[in-house]
């Protein structure tokens, strides 16, 4: 693996001039491409100030980005409460709740979901910060980051330039950050989503 890559590409299969790789993202921390954004999302917090030691980190999540954010709030100290739909996997659900993060379940989703945050913020006002990972910049920094480093390594391991590149969508952060990223650096590219649920 290259010093700058995080995680290793390896070769899937070949077939004549056509070569497909994976990026082993599930060799995070966490075992998902998660950790990676609730990472960034949490150091620029930090940085900026909205996250200060001592309050709570919210997040409305069904998976991944639950349990990364369970296990880099526990790294980094902070108490952590996922609001998550009552049939979310029970991998999903013992995960979080084995990193020690309090779970908070609810029988609708999103609008059940937002008034569990909603009324937590306004009963104790300045204790919470909420993630948002469907809005937050940072997850798609994040990605960029992602791109650039795919694109990197594949030049460096096996000296050509991405044709194509697949992803999973749910906020849409992975794909507009490492395709649009990698898109930049190999002009060629052409984008194509994939939806795993
Ligand atoms: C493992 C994994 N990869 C990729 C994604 C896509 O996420 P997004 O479109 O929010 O960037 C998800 C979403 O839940 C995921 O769990």
């Amino acid at each position: 693996m290259l010093e700058s890559a995080k995680t290793p590409l390896v070769l899937l299969d070949s077939f004549g001039q056509l070569a497909v790789y994976a990026k082993l993202e599930n060799t995070e921390p966490s075992g998902s491409i998660k950790y990676r954004t609730v990472s960034r999302m949490l150091d620029d917090a930090i940085t900026a100030g909205t996250l200060k030691q001592g309050m709570g980190v919210i997040e409305i999540t069904s998976g991944n980005t639950g349990i990364a954010l369970a296990l880099k709030g526990k790294e980094l100290g902070y108490h952590v409460a996922i609001v998550t739909v009552k049939d979310a996997t029970e991998r999903a659900k013992s995960t979080i709740a084995g990193y020690g993060a309090e779970l908070v379940e609810v029988d609708g989703w999103f609008a059940d979901a937002q008034k569990v945050v909603n009324e937590r913020m306004a009963r104790e006002p300045g204790k919470w910060f909420w993630l948002q990972q469907m809005s937050n910049p940072s997850s798609l920094a994040a990605n960029y980051d992602l791109g650039i480093e795919i694109s990197k390594q594949f030049r460096e391991l096996f000296g050509g330039s991405i044709d194509a590149y697949i992803g999973s969508v749910s906020s849409g952060s992975t794909i507009t950050g490492v395709g649009g990223k990698c898109r930049k650096v190999d002009f060629s590219l052409l984008g194509g989503p994939i939806h795993l649920h």
